[in-house]
């Protein structure tokens, strides 16, 4: 892995904006937001500090919340339209846009407990979701882990960046399709949906459009294969990327308590739901807003490469008196 100074660390802990306070919970990723009340409208300043929060840090965090679903609906609008999930449980006609995990002793969690960003199998998939706990929650397990793929992307070898730069990868729905059954008609309703929803390509790195930064832009739920390579290399190649979001470093893990609101900007972070707690009771409610077109990184210039391997010490002859070409 690169050994780089990691400008995180030095950012300040603590800061304060529009009379709201920004507290970091990880180097990577992470932050605690206190001093504003989600049940009102936010005034613009206020908004616009937890804006820009959400970019820095990728994953907000705002504790003891009460807000209604209606409350949390108001919220996400700030940021953006909300979108409605193809498959995820909702509220139906009364409010699409709202989905409600209720898991309990009778229905187990479905398809989180794996690393993912929500939706890439759209052509925009969401710029950021937010999750809020009801007073529903497990005494004890159903945390949420998140990582940073902006960390995880500045991790790779300098070789390995230049490698996957200009790649791009297949994202599917193909997760959702043990919702559908056998029958003839489920059959047809699943065929209508992967109609509605064609594999994409994304960029394998992509640049996140307001921090700049690059970002790893596959994971494991969605992302079927690299664009353009035999199937032994994509394998190999995307089981080294997903990897990333598995080292600690890149790593946030968050507790939930009753109330909590969390915030991820999808651009530059997956997650995974933690699995432990069934048959405990874990109610929770979603919001997702829309995102823009990904754009990615061009191809690492081959010139620039070969001229890149005749860098030589000062003094130190190395074409044996030939002039590189
Ligand atoms: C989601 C999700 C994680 C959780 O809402 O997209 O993956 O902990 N949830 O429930
Ligand atoms: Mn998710």
């Amino acid at each position: 892995m690169n050994q780089r100074v990691n400008p995180s660390v030095a950012r300040p802990v603590v800061s304060e904006r529009a009379g709201i306070t920004i507290r970091r919970t990880g180097v990577n990723l992470g932050a605690e937001i206190s001093g504003v009340d989600l049940r009102h409208p936010l005034p613009d300043a206020q908004f616009a500090a937890i804006e820009s929060a959400l970019v820095e840090n990728a994953l907000i965090i705002f504790r003891e919340q009460d807000i209604t679903s209606d409350q949390l609906m108001a919220f996400g609008r700030r940021f953006g339209e909300l979108t409605v999930h193809p498959f995820a449980p909702n509220e139906g006609k009364n409010a699409p846009e709202l989905i409600k995990f209720r898991n309990d002793e009778t229905t187990p969690p479905f398809g989180t407990d794996v690393w993912h960003s929500d939706e890439t199998f759209r052509a925009e998939p969401p710029m950021a979701t937010i999750l809020r706990a009801t007073d529903e929650l497990p005494a004890v397990g159903g945390d949420t882990m998140f990582a940073s793929m902006a960390a995880a992307y500045d991790g790779l070898s300098d070789r390995m960046q230049q490698y996957i730069s200009g790649l791009h990868a297949i994202h599917d729905m193909k997760p959702f399709r043990p919702l559908f059954g056998q029958s003839l008609e489920d059959r047809k309703r699943l065929q209508q949906f992967e109609l509605m929803y064609p594999p994409q390509l994304h960029p394998v790195v992509r640049i996140h459009p307001v921090s700049g930064r690059k970002v790893l832009f596959v994971n494991p739920q969605f992302t079927l294969a690299i664009d353009g390579m035999e199937e032994r290399e994509s394998r190999a190649l995307l089981d080294t990327l997903f990897h990333q979001a598995l080292i600690p470093e890149n790593q946030f893990r968050h507790r939930w308590e009753p109330h909590t609101i969390a915030m991820w900007d999808n651009r530059s972070t997956q997650h995974y739901a933690v699995h432990d707690y069934y048959p405990q009771r874990r109610y929770m409610e979603r919001v997702t807003i829309k995102g823009g077109p990904v754009t990615g990184v061009p191809r690492a210039d081959p010139a620039s490469i070969r001229r890149a391997k005749y860098v030589a010490p000062e003094g130190v002859d190395i074409h044996g008196g030939h002039k590189p070409h």
